[in-house]
């Protein structure tokens, strides 16, 4: 198999697809005779690229480099120097691959994965079926990996799908959204379906309402290019976010299908109640950072980015309260909220249980139980937490909340696998579980166009946070109307 990579000298392969695929290696998970060409308009010998790849291996896997593993791995990467640019822009890639192919006694079972910015997703794939690249049959195997942002709205989603789908079946295309590979997001299923103690408590009975949360120390760094045509709710509510809140909320599938599962998670976007106009308003806070104070250390407001507009509207945090109009969650408010700069990376959803009834140990209005919480630590501090109430020992009734504890780290070691691993060798096996379904995709993007339309629509200055803090006062009123709190994190 050999997995050709657009933009293959760019920062998505240099941080993520190189250390991924260095460490399936290492796994011994890489499909015997393996390839892995980079292409792009740079003129990069062979061993630049390995050069190249060897460099973020080294700043960016979670294994350090093992030297005898590094020369196996070396030897399979390459690098063509070709463009999408006019009729026989592939064609120095199409030979390449002939020889690689055929030096290595391997079939012409290709995965193109388009790591380019999102306008070049339609004229690539053009490409790839002018240079006949792209076999409709199951054998050569042709997949498509796609990266998200699938576009900026719902039509430019469409547009993109349309392209590609004249070209790949929908069978063969894997759209990534990453979050979908991280191990603690694939335990959520595990969580709720292997135990029984959990699933019969996820409903409007018995939750008061969940919070889900995805917070970066980082600010926008060098991707101001692309940050300034997105914004958080972009770049992260219409897929990460969301996801997250499909795979929390979705109903039990009836097996472990992709289809089957990705039926079900659709269903939840379906669901979702839409906002219009003034409802936008009332239920999504945006906001931008300022300059602040990240670790003790000064750091400039979004503003004074580089790259970024001074004028610039962009935001950079994100707060929705958000209702799933199903009979599972009717009236259960969910609490999203994303952004960058804030204290610390940490992300997390906590599903928080109704309180016990005022009588007995939750008798005294001034000294109310915490309600039970249950929490999923995607990351860092990978795990699963329940806080509950307990007596403290002594002659007299005192409750203190306190907490079971899971930690990935102490029960499985310190290495999991990376997203991209996992996202990486499912494309390999034809497994498309974990991938964004064109249907998915735009159904995220229907729900999330009201809001950007209302935005568009709006004049008044964005609040601001600064660097450092956990998003404006405005989001804090947001949960904080409802009787409710932000967790603390
Ligand atoms: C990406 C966003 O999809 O996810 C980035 O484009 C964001 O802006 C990143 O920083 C967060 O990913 P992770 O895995 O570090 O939580």
């Amino acid at each position: 198999m050999t997995i050709v990579i657009f933009g293959g000298n760019g920062d998505l392969a240099h941080r993520k697809l190189l250390p991924a695929l260095y460490n399936l290696h290492v796994d011994g998970l890489l499909p015997p005779r393996m390839a892995i060409v980079g292409v792009g308009r740079k003129t990069f010998t062979d061993d630049a690229y390995r050069e190249f790849a060897k460099d973020g291996v080294t700043k960016f896997s979670r294994r350090p480099i093992d030297e005898q593993a590094w020369q196996e791995f070396s030897a399979m990467l390459f690098f063509v120097t070709a463009s999408i640019d006019g009729e026989q822009g592939l064609a120095p890639l199409g030979a390449r691959l002939d020889i690689i192919e055929h030096e290595r006694n391997a079939p012409p079972d290709r995965i193109y994965y388009l790591a380019v910015p999102p306008t070049l997703f339609a004229p690539t794939v053009k490409q790839l079926a002018r240079a006949r690249f792209v076999s409709k049959e199951d054998r050569p195997v042709s997949r498509l990996i796609v990266e998200k942002p699938i576009g900026r709205d719902l039509e430019s989603a469409r547009a993109i799908n349309d392209a590609i789908a004249e070209v790949f079946d929908e069978r063969q295309i894997y759209r990534i959204d990453h979050y979908l590979g991280k191990e603690t997001v694939q335990n959520i299923l595990v969580l709720r379906f292997a135990n029984s103690i959990f699933e019969p408590l996820f409903n409007q009975k018995y939750v008061d309402h969940v919070q889900i949360t995805v917070a970066e120390e980082e600010g926008v760094g060098t991707r101001a290019g692309y940050y300034e045509q997105a914004g958080a709710l972009r770049d992260m509510v219409q897929n990460h976010l969301l996801q997250l809140l499909s795979l929390v909320a979705m109903e039990p599938p009836h097996a472990l299908d992709a289809d089957v599962i990705r039926d079900e998670k659709l269903e939840i976007l379906q669901s979702l109640r839409p906002m219009e106009g003034p409802d936008v308003d009332a239920n999504v806070v945006r906001a931008q950072y300022g300059p602040g104070f990240i670790l003790g250390k000064p750091v400039p407001g979004y503003l004074e980015e580089p790259g970024v507009d001074p004028q610039s509207r962009i935001e950079t945090f994100v707060a929705l309260q958000v209702f799933i109009d199903n009979w599972r969650w009717a009236g259960v408010p969910f609490f999203l909220r994303t952004g960058k700069r804030l204290p610390k990376r940490a992300s997390e959803i906590s599903v928080h249980l109704k309180e016990v009834p005022p009588i007995l140990f939750n008798a005294d209005p001034a000294a109310r139980l915490d309600q039970n919480v249950l929490s999923i630590r995607i990351q860092p501090d990978e795990g699963i937490s329940l806080g509950i109430s307990s007596k403290i020992p002594g002659p007299q009734v005192r409750i203190y909340p306190v907490k079971l504890d899971f930690h990935y780290g102490s029960t499985f070691g310190a290495s999991t696998p990376e997203a991209y691993e996992r996202l990486l060798l499912d494309v390999m096996n034809g497994d498309p579980t974990l991938f964004m379904r064109r249907d998915a995709v735009e159904a995220a993007w229907h729900w999330v166009m009201p809001i950007l339309e209302r935005w568009a629509e709006l004049t008044d200055p964005l609040p601001a946070y600064p660097a450092g803090d956990w998003g404006p006062v405005e989001a804090d009123r947001l949960i904080e109307a409802t009787g409710r709190r932000w967790r603390a994190l």
